[in-house]
């Protein structure tokens, strides 16, 4: 075999590797993006139709005994944690279960972390 010949091979078989490499980064950061991501844009519309009569525009309290969320205690659970809550509802706030989907859960405990002190 000559030089020349070994040297084209390499070459070849290291763009194969880079486009591997491009192809799976697009996969993973890609799709997993679309599917996992929470949409704060659209948890603010969920918000302000079902929560903010309660919770206050900037995120307050405004209903008797409804934490600061800009205060972060109320929400220093898990996702998961406030998702349950949500669905079942606690004290003066009804059970979401039914009304939301999971991914409305999600948008909307994406907006509730966004608000600032
Ligand atoms: C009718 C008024 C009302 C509405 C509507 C309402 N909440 Fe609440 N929410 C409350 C009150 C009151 C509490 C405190 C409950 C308690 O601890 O007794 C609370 C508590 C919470 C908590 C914190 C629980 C904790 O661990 O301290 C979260 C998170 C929350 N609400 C999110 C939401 C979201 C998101 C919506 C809209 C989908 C919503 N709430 C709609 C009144 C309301």
């Amino acid at each position: 075999m000559r030089a020349g010949d070994t040297l084209v091979r390499e070459r070849l078989s290291a763009v194969r590797r880079g486009a591997a490499t491009f192809f799976m980064t697009i996969l993973l950061t890609g799709t997993a993006g679309e599917v996992f991501a929470a949409d704060p844009g659209k948890g603010k519309e969920l918000y302000e139709t079902h929560c903010e009569r309660c919770h206050g525009e900037d995120g307050r309290g405004q209903a008797a005994g409804a934490p600061d969320f800009t205060r972060g205690a109320a929400l220093m659970v898990p996702d998961t944690e406030l998702v349950r809550l949500l669905r079942g509802g606690r004290g003066a706030m009804p059970a979401y279960e039914g009304l939301l989907r999971q991914d409305d859960f999600l948008d909307v405990i994406a907006y509730l972390r966004s608000f600032q002190p």
